[in-house]
């Protein structure tokens, strides 16, 4: 990839985004030489991983191999020991504090843990980023609270709901609603689909696979489920051993000899999705 995929360029018409998603398209997010430890403990070292505009990259790995710790590290909420984290051609270690915050408007987040503030109300939720980082009328934050909680499939009633009056998978939809509150680029999703029975996954991978074809995102998902590998993920990334051992279409990671990727890729469990003909 040349120097020239990492400058920041005009946006695209965000419907011509998914078909950038090619070997060509612009790097959105290039993280390079990474190393991340905790204590004695090293999670991560040398570990590079590129994230182009307009895909949906799914990222599996063993339960435990820092899948999360990458996308906090991402985020900047894990510090690193070493490496470069750079999102839309700009290194996040040399960002001014209003360069910094301009970036975090950019993405957004559904944290595997957590999801939902319990205290507040859906829409309470929807309107924490607004209200961190916009200065906007009340009757305007609950007109957008309202679009973004329409945007992910909830009905209007559920607004005014507490997280613990919601089904696992309205949580889900909520939390969406709350990463899409500032009109991300990038959408960060650490295991969106677990905890849902196999109906509820497959209507939340549906649901991004929508949401990212009409406003354009590039998703950063973080799975074990299959299925969203096999139908709604353009590429797929692999960790293991604090590194990325493969990535690429699912047929490389079908045919790759690793042999945790190949008793993953081919256990039972994947014949079972791969054969469902989704
Ligand atoms: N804040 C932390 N302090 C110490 N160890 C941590 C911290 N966060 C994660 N870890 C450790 O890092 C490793 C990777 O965790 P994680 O990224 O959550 O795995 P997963 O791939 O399942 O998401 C685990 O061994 C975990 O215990
Ligand atoms: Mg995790």
């Amino acid at each position: 990839m040349s120097d020239a995929a990492l400058q920041p360029a005009t946006q695209p018409p965000r419907e011509m985004a998914r078909r950038l998603a090619g070997p060509d398209a612009e790097v959105v997010i290039r993280v390079t030489d990474l190393e991340v430890g905790f204590g004695p403990k090293t999670i991560m070292k040398h570990l590079n991983l590129d994230v182009r505009r307009g895909e949906i990259l799914g990222f599996v790995g063993a339960s435990g191999t820092g899948k999360s710790v990458l996308t906090r590290a991402i985020l900047g909420l894990v510090p690193k020991r070493a490496g470069k984290i750079e999102v839309f051609g700009e290194d996040l270690d040399r960002l001014s504090r209003a360069a910094r915050k301009a970036i975090e408007q950019r993405w957004g987040v559904l944290f595997q843990q957590g999801a939902l503030f319990s205290s507040l109300t859906v829409k309470q939720n929807v309107q924490v980023p607004m209200r961190e980082y916009l200065d906007l009328s009340e009757r305007l934050l609950d007109e957008l609270a309202m679009l973004k909680i329409e945007m992910v499939g909830l009905s209007p009633d559920a607004a005014d709901k507490f997280p613990s009056d919601l089904s696992g998978g309205m949580i889900k939809r909520a939390a969406l609603a709350r990463a899409l509150a500032l009109d991300p680029d990038i959408v960060f999703l650490d295991e969106p689909t677990s905890g849902l029975d196999p109906i509820g996954a497959g209507e939340f991978d549906e649901l991004i696979s929508t949401l990212q074809q009409t406003l354009g995102l590039t998703v950063f998902m973080v799975t074990h489920d299959l299925d969203s590998l096999h139908s709604v993920c353009d590429r797929i990334a692999a960790l293991g051993e604090g590194k990325i051992i493969a990535e690429g279409t699912i047929e490389t990671m079908l045919a790759s000899t690793n042999p945790w990727l190949k008793a993953y890729f081919h256990g039972k469990r994947a014949r079972a999705a791969f054969s469902a003909g989704n």
